[in-house]
């Protein structure tokens, strides 16, 4: 794991002088957030504008694959992952942050009807969701898609969820929006439902560039879990997909799922 901190002048100087190519694109990524970060109120908002902005180039690149490849490949291996730990059909999923649904249409197409539900703050994203469920001909899998404003997720009702999941968003997440999180997911999983979420890891100081991307220690999101009276635990064999973000499953104690 690495220690890296990628918020440092002198990592961003060394990192420039490697890939002198990144100058110009990291610099109107600069320019770009800033501006949105001073005509927002708050992170969510921040980053509902550069998903508005990255959208509007491409939703594939938005949900961070520059190629649809890629995105075919992202997207399939978070429905591998979940289905070799046993997801049914007849599970009852919530998606936070779906994106386009790069792995949302296999888990619409692998569930029972109706039993798939995508939250996003991004409404540009959710557009886009619903022409990846066009061009799968889902539409017949009635899968439920709802923009939020945050995530106390309080028009869901209780104990509904079996599997929770959230890919790729609480690495774009400060620790108050995961904590939010945190705090009123327990509330919808079912008994012995989990509910899994990647997350950039650092060993080092936790840090964050552009506030777009974040790292974390494990331990930190670990005790943000325990103090809303979870357990979490690393999911180890998610390094074998070779994805650069780590996993972590949470769940109520005592609850099967979640032990090894
Ligand atoms: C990198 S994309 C990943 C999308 C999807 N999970 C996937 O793997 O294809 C991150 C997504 O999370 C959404 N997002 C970011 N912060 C969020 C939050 N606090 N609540 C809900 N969605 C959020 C973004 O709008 C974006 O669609």
């Amino acid at each position: 794991m690495s220690t890296r901190n990628r918020a440092r002048l002198a990592y961003k100087l060394r990192y420039a002088a490697r890939r002198p190519r990144s100058i110009v694109p990291y610099t109107r990524r600069l320019a770009r957030d800033t501006w949105l970060r001073l005509r927002t109120r708050d992170h969510v908002g921040y980053y509902r504008a550069v998903m508005r902005s990255d959208t509007a180039r491409s939703a594939d690149g938005a949900v961070g694959t520059p190629t649809h490849d890629r995105w075919l490949a992202l997207g399939r291996m978070q429905f591998d992952y979940l289905a070799d730990h046993g997801l049914r059909p007849e599970d009852r999923m919530l998606e936070i942050g779906c994106g386009n649904l790069r792995a949302g249409r296999l888990f619409i197409e692998h569930l029972d009807t109706g039993h798939y539900h995508g939250v996003d703050i991004s409404p540009d994203i959710l557009f886009a969701a619903q022409e990846t469920l066009v061009r799968y001909g889902l539409q017949d899998k009635l899968p439920h898609l709802t923009p939020v404003r945050d995530l106390r997720l309080d028009f869901l009702p209780d104990g509904l969820f079996t599997v929770i999941h959230a890919h790729s968003v609480f690495s774009h997440s400060p620790l108050e929006v995961i904590d939010e999180c945190l705090a009123h997911v327990g509330r919808l999983l079912a008994p012995d439902g989990f509910f899994d979420f990647t997350y950039n890891e650092t060993e080092g100081a936790e840090h964050h560039v552009l506030r777009e991307d974040f790292y974390y220690r494990a331990a930190t999101l670990i005790a943000r879990a325990e103090a809303h009276g979870l357990v979490a635990r690393p999911m180890d064999d998610w390094r074998k997909t070779g994805h650069k973000q780590s996993k972590l499953r949470v769940a109520r104690p005592g609850q099967g799922t979640v032990s090894p």
